[in-house]
């Protein structure tokens, strides 16, 4: 990795050269870039730089005024035409929309939050996670990204939109294109389109069908009568397809590899002290919001000014890009007392992290849904793989807008394994009720 952790120049510093996102954020460069040069300008080889945001309090302010920091002019990612061409993104993709159309989009989405929606989703996220780590529980090791997180986030998500599980593997290839495109300023306009008309079919038929779905869900109007037509419906579907089935598989991964780095906070969930004492859906919030802040999944998102202004001190023109490090954030002292440590009992923080965004219109609407999914997926693991430890190397995904381990093998100890245990009991209890004796494992 380029090191920019020592004593010298920082206006070379370059974010988008994805060297320095080998093992994950650069944190050291981030902490130099916080107290050194917090509104840092950001030249780049071929295109017009822009700025970087590295402190919490910074970026919940451009956060906080959409009519300022605009998503529209520029779209959300370090070029306005990465993935897809920026009218695209505008015209089809609430995260491109700027305030007060925004609003419209907004209102009728927070339905998706509803209590309603969570408890469709309650309803499979068990059954998923406890199916997929029978497949896994037995073998002694496995790969949490590969045969756990993947598996569980895009089951789950193939459910809430309503896809049949034999679409998953489609489901994820668009997952990747999408991730790619913007990792490496890929035009993917064709794998949008058809994952748009995949979306539009699966929205059609559900309204049509009059199923309680999340469609239908949608397609009723809010308070003031607005309402989203099929086709925006589509597009919020394409949406959730890649946010949802992207970011909580790099948390779940990312939080379990923090977990075996850290043994002594694992210990401190194993050992279910009443403070972290797993609620009956799965690990302590304050252990999830940890989590999160320590491994922020999406390390950035970009707006445009739309005005002269300044930021800390340092003047931004109107038309100049500002990228916001919510990697960066995530880790800021100012914020998070002893930043640098992962610390699953840490007092409640306000915000607890920036993992979903600065805050403010665009907080993420599916913060709900993936505490849901980390939370279950994680209660699971530490409670049927005993004995977990890494048995090889972790990798990431060079990327400088995700946090994306894709690799991260561990070994457990099957024969402790819970699941192991109960079958055993049946066994038991079965030969018991078959011979009307007291049977023992041993005999
Ligand atoms: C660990 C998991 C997740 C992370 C890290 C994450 C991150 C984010 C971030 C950073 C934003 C802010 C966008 C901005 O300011 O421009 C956002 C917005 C959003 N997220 Fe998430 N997200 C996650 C999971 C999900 C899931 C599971 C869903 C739905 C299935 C979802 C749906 C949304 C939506 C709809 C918005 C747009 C909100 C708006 O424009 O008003 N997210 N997310």
């Amino acid at each position: 990795m380029q090191s920019h952790t020592g004593p010298g120049d920082l206006t070379s510093v370059d974010l988008t050269d994805l060297a320095l996102f080998a093992d994950g954020p650069p944190h050291e460069l981030f902490a130099r870039l916080r107290s050194e040069c917090p509104v840092h300008w950001n030249n780049t080889a071929d295109g017009p730089g822009f700025w970087s945001l590295t402190r919490g309090s910074d970026i919940t302010a451009a956060s906080l005024d959409p009519v300022t920091f605009s998503s529209a002019r520029g779209g959300i990612f370090f070029r306005p035409d990465t993935l897809i061409p920026l009218e695209v993104g505008r015209r089809d993709f609430m995260l491109w929309k700027d305030p007060p159309e925004h609003a419209k989009y907004r209102n009728v989405i927070t339905k998706f939050c509803l209590p309603r929606t969570l408890i469709l989703v309650d309803a499979v996220v068990d059954d998923i996670v406890t199916n997929t780590l029978d497949a896994v529980a037995q073998r002694g090791r496995c790969d949490v990204v590969g045969d756990i997180a993947v598996p569980v986030v895009a089951t789950v998500i193939a459910r809430l939109l309503g896809a049949p599980d034999e679409d998953i593997e489609q489901l994820n290839a668009w997952t990747r294109d999408i991730e790619q495109g913007i990792t490496l300023d890929l035009n993917q306009s064709a794998s949008v389109e058809e994952m748009g008309r995949y979306c539009a079919k699966l929205v059609g038929s559900q309204v049509v069908r009059g199923v309680d779905s999340l469609a239908n869900t949608l397609a009723q109007p809010d308070g003031d009568g607005n309402r989203l037509s099929q086709s925006e419906i589509a597009g919020f579907f394409a949406m959730l397809l890649f946010v949802g089935n992207n970011h909580p598989r790099n948390a779940i991964s990312s939080a379990v590899h923090a977990l075996l780095e850290n043994p002594d906070q694992l210990e401190l969930l194993r050992a279910e002290s009443p403070r972290m004492r797993t609620t009956r859906s799965g690990l302590a919030p304050v252990a999830l919001e940890e989590l999160l802040r320590w491994s922020t999944p999406v390390n950035y998102l970009a707006r445009t000014a739309t005005t002269d202004t300044t930021i800390a001190g340092t003047d931004i023109k109107a038309g100049d890009r500002v990228v916001m490090w919510y990697a960066s954030a995530s880790r800021d002292p100012d914020l998070f007392p002893g930043a640098d440590r992962l610390d699953v009992t840490r007092d409640k923080c306000d915000p607890p992290h920036y993992a979903f965004g600065g805050g403010g219109e665009y907080f993420c609407q599916g913060a709900a849904l993936t505490y849901r999914i980390m939370s279950v997926t994680l209660r699971e693991i530490l409670r049927r793989l005993p004995e977990l430890a890494l048995a090889g190397p972790v990798t990431y995904e060079r990327s400088a807008f995700v946090t994306a381990p894709t690799s991260v093998p561990v070994r457990f100890d099957r024969t402790g394994s819970l699941d192991t245990q109960r079958r055993e009991q049946d066994l038991v209890d079965e030969l018991e009720r078959l011979t009307g004796k007291t049977v023992t494992l041993e005999s």
